[in-house]
């Protein structure tokens, strides 16, 4: 399988499918689990090739350490990517070429579906996502893109950034792939411990714990709920929030005819894990 550093030979390889083909983009940072690897079986089945962008991109890490230790994998993610049935090209840019010698955030106008959760705790984080997404739309040029559910706010953010810069890409969902621990599968998992990896199952089973209890459940026992249920664990919550699916603006009171999410963020000594689940 090829790996495409240079946009000008992967333009050259897509050139081909531009006319009465489909191409479908799966944008990762690597350290590929089998999250990805569904995303990519769906974009396979859904399109004529499918380019997986493999770049840890700098403007999103606002912390510089998760950002020296992000897991980088590539020789393991390509044969990974050789196992799947279909036309999968690998792009792994450099930086510079990537950001054109500029590596810098574009500041984007997200609204609220930046400001809470994520966007909170991360500051610059959406701005460096919509960015690099941006620009890996524009070197690719797909018809179609794949997002795990995961990353909920994340998805949003694609939609939204996609919309502000015109592009004619489709942007499409996928469920979160899961552990048989019910935790959701991440590039991070790989920094946790056999130990860590189990007690780092608090997470979904504190999202199921709201879901059961939502309906008849105060947000606020909920919440007292899920911070004692932390306490209990080697797990570090950073947050629980329920929020409005829609506008992803955090809530403090239900109300009737509007759909909720539930969002953690926690920690796992200093791996920082997240996870999230429609409420109803
Ligand atoms: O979800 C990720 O892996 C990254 O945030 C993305 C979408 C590849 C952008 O760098």
């Amino acid at each position: 399988m090829e790996v495409f550093t240079e946009n000008q030979t992967l333009s050259a390889a897509l050139d081909p499918y531009r006319i009465s083909k489909k191409i479908g983009i799966v944008p990762t940072m690597g350290a590929l689990h089998e999250g990805h690897l569904s995303l990519v079986r769906r974009a396979l089945n859904e399109n004529d090739c499918v380019v997986v962008s493999i770049f840890v991109n700098p403007t999103q890490f606002n912390n510089e350490g998760d950002l020296v230790n992000y897991p980088r994998t590539l020789g393991k993610d390509v044969a990974l990517l050789e196992t799947l049935q279909g036309t999968v090209f690998v792009y792994a840019p450099k930086a510079k070429e990537l950001y054109n010698n500029h590596i810098v955030s574009r500041s984007y106008n997200f609204g609220s579906i930046a400001t809470e959760m994520e966007g909170k705790h991360r500051q610059g984080h959406f701005d460096g996502v919509g960015t690099v997404v941006c620009l890996l739309f524009k070197a690719v040029r797909p018809h179609t893109s794949y997002f795990g559910e995961k990353d909920f706010q994340q998805l949003q953010i694609v939609r939204k950034m996609t919309a502000i810069e015109k592009l004619p890409v489709k942007v499409i969902g996928c469920s979160i792939i899961r552990e048989p621990s019910m935790l959701a599968m991440s590039s991070r998992n790989k920094r946790l411990n056999a130990q860590e990896l189990q007690a780092a199952a608090v997470i979904n089973k504190c999202l199921r714990m709201a879901a059961k209890y939502f309906r008849e459940k105060s947000i606020s026992e909920i919440n007292t709920m899920v911070s004692n249920c932390f306490k209990q664990s080697s797990l570090t919550l950073e947050y629980f929030e329920i929020a409005n699916e829609k506008t992803l603006k955090t809530v403090k009171r239900k109300r009737k005819g509007i759909t909720y999410r539930g969002f953690i963020a926690a920690f796992s000594g200093e791996v920082r894990l997240i996870d999230n689940q429609k409420l109803s």
